[in-house]
């Protein structure tokens, strides 16, 4: 009989598989000892790292998670004074303009845009948080937890994305740039949580909360520049609710299914992007005041003057995130508002034909939501003029803009 050594000798193969083997077996009962020992060391399974999928919890449930995004690169070169707010122009050619929800992916690290409006913005918001602050910030005993976790969660991205204006200090974030200090710890807390908020970031923000019907609820917001609509006016409203009662266009037929159905499925570490675009026959960032007085119940855009100057024309856009926190299950909704003169956004290459034809494409109930009875003849001809000066000047060539992509 031949020894296992000259076995090996002669038969190399032979000798791999075996080692294959017993390299197998270790890493098995490695694997399997850590794994015992990780049930046996966490006997209390919350906060939990999984959920039961939406279709398993009970509607209003949610079983906090411990969640977090990796840390943000800083915003590369940032500078409150230098960097420009993203040029977003999320209109597209017509000739059929489709209502969609328009949901994109988007990346945890680009949360939160800042640029060298900052200053401007945290003027008025403060302005206003000092004078209305209560009927603009506000929450929802049910939506608390929701409200300090997003506090604590912006307190801990802030400083890491713009360090050149925010450092975590041991009780909260301060803000160098504006010489503020908050301190997020202390009980009770210094002003409402949705106040600080404001204060911190140039967006508006809501909270929705489920409830226990399943349906998610406007619980929390701090809405310091709206423009449009009112905080007091769709507070503890649901989704439809909040959509029905500003007629917004094909909201039934469209959008409450895909909306509803992602509010119950959104999880930590997923967050969407949505831009829009309105006109404005005024330069009120906070509030649209040719649509009446903020704290008149009946704004709307039949009180609007018709064909005003084009000076007096401005482009909203908002640039809208969605996520779901970790720990209370609340879905945080960011909306930033980008705010210039027509005049000014009209001088991009392409801009002013492209949102002519995108006007155009409006059906009877689009442009009636976005109130375009009021601007349309001033504003279509001083766009197709523009156009065609970028056309005649050799700026743009007809038709080609192939290298620009939404929402751009
Ligand atoms: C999947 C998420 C959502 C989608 C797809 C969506 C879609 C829309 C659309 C299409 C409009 C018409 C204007 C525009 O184009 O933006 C609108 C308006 C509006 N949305 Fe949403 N929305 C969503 C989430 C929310 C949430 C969470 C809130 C909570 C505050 C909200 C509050 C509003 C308000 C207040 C308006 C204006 C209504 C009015 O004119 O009175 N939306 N939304």
């Amino acid at each position: 009989m031949k020894s296992t050594a000259v076995m090996f000798e002669e038969d190399p193969i032979l000798l791999c598989l075996v080692i294959a083997i017993l390299l197998a077996t270790i890493l098995a009962k490695t694997y399997s000892s850590r794994s015992n020992a990780q049930r046996d060391v966490s006997p209390d399974p919350s906060p939990s790292t999984t959920q039961l999928s939406a279709g398993k919890r009970n509607p209003g449930q949610w079983i906090p998670m411990d969640v977090k995004a990796s840390d943000p690169p800083p915003y590369p070169d940032w500078d409150v004074k230098t960097t420009k707010p993203l040029p977003y122009r999320p209109f597209k050619y017509g000739p059929t303009y489709f209502v969609t929800m328009g949901l994109r992916k988007g990346n945890l690290d680009d949360w939160i845009e800042l640029d060298n409006e900052y200053l401007k913005f945290h003027t008025v918001k403060k302005e206003r948080i000092e004078s209305r602050g209560d009927r603009l910030c506000k929450t929802a005993p049910e939506a608390l937890d929701a409200a300090i976790e997003l506090l604590e969660m912006l307190c801990d991205y802030l400083p890491k994305r713009y360090p050149s204006m925010f450092t975590k200090t041991s009780v909260g974030i301060d803000n160098i740039v504006t010489n503020e200090a908050f301190n997020i710890v202390r009980r009770p807390l210094a002003e409402e949580p949705m106040k600080t908020i404001g204060r911190l970031i140039q967006d508006d923000v809501a909270i929705m909360v489920e409830g226990s019907d399943g349906q998610s609820y406007l619980k929390s917001g701090s809405i310091i520049l709206p423009g449009f609509w009112k905080l007091e006016e769709k507070f503890n409203m649901n989704l439809s609710e909040i959509h029905t009662s500003g007629d917004v266009p094909q909201f039934r037929e469209k959008l409450e299914k895909g909306m509803v159905n992602f509010f119950k499925r959104v999880m930590p570490g997923d967050m969407v992007i949505r831009h829009n675009y309105f006109m404005q026959v005024d330069d009120g960032l906070a509030w649209s005041h040719s649509i009446g007085p903020e704290d008149s119940p009946h704004a709307g855009w039949f009180t609007a003057e018709k064909d005003k100057v084009v000076e007096n024309h401005w482009f909203r856009s908002e640039r809208q995130t969605l996520r779901r926190l970790p720990r209370s299950g609340g879905v945080a909704f960011t909306i930033r508002t980008y705010f210039h003169p027509v005049t000014e956004v009209a001088k991009e290459p392409y801009v002013p034909g492209r949102l002519a034809s995108a006007i155009r494409s409006w059906g009877d109930d689009v442009a009636k939501y976005k109130g375009s009875e009021k601007y349309k003849y001033i504003l279509l001809e001083f766009l197709d003029r523009e156009n065609q000066k970028q056309i005649d000047s050799g700026l743009i060539a007809e038709g080609g803009e192939s290298h620009l992509k939404y929402p751009y």
